[in-house]
């Protein structure tokens, strides 16, 4: 059968497959003392994130490092999504904060293959998180789209140029607002910015304000995940 969209192939859609079941495998122990952080008595969502805030302020690079194998991906409908937003709105340069294995960045780039060819620009402090990563877009067919940048966001992304049709953040959550921020000259008016786990009040306090340009609100998807949709509105 003929394969209607980048997505839809065989070649994505069975590396996607693979990638998802190793997700859940090695993210397992995670996800389960995740849950029972958020049950334990008295928790509560808010402490918890907290908490988890707390650790990475302190230091956002230990923190990551004890994530190395792990690979904290999006959804599969989470990356459907992704891929029908940068459809929908044509993107062609996108920047991705938050790499890991390349399971959103095989989405993001699928979309810009069907926009007519473009550029992703990732990056990942994990320089094993890195390699695997460009193993697994090149095994989708994908790695001419994607510029992965080794090493944190605030030095790899400020070389940046061009203009930005689509931002997602996911990598450090205390670091979404500094990110955006680092990357808002760049951003054109009607940009989609996607947080992942964007819980820092800092940051939803800046782009929920239609002062700072930005109208942004929460996504009804993965619930408790902390999704924030955000358009660039001026
Ligand atoms: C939630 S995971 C990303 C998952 C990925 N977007 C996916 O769906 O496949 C977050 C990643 O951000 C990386 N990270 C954390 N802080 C970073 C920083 N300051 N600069 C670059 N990457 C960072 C972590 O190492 C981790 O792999």
């Amino acid at each position: 059968m003929v394969s209607v969209t980048t997505l839809s192939s065989r070649r994505v859609a069975d590396t996607l497959d693979k990638l998802h079941h190793e997700a859940k495998i090695a993210d397992q122990a995670h996800i389960e003392e995740m849950m029972a952080l958020m049950e334990s008595p008295g928790a509560d969502a808010a402490q918890v994130v907290e908490t988890l805030l707390a650790q990475e302020r302190a230091d956002n690079q230990a923190t990551y490092r004890r994530y190395a194998n792990n690979f904290l991906a999006v959804s599969p409908a989470y990356g459907r999504f992704l891929y029908a937003m940068a459809r929908a709105s044509g993107a062609t340069r996108i920047v991705e904060f938050g790499t890991s294995m390349g399971i959103s960045a095989i989405y993001l780039a699928a979309a810009i293959r069907d926009n007519g060819g473009g550029i992703l620009i990732g990056t990942e402090l994990e320089p094993g998180k890195v390699s695997r990563a460009r193993t697994n877009l090149e095994a989708a067919g994908l790695a001419d789209l994607v510029d992965i940048r080794e090493g944190d966001a605030l030095e790899t992304l400020r070389g940046v140029v061009g203009t930005i049709d689509l931002l997602h953040l996911d990598g450090a959550f205390s670091l979404y607002l500094p990110v955006l921020k680092l990357v808002e000259p760049r951003l054109k008016t009607g940009a989609t910015i996607l947080g992942e786990n964007a819980f820092e009040p800092e940051y939803l306090g800046y782009v929920r304000d239609p002062a700072n340009g930005y109208l942004s609100q929460p996504l009804p998807l993965d619930e408790g995940r902390g999704n924030e949709f955000t358009l660039r509105a001026a």
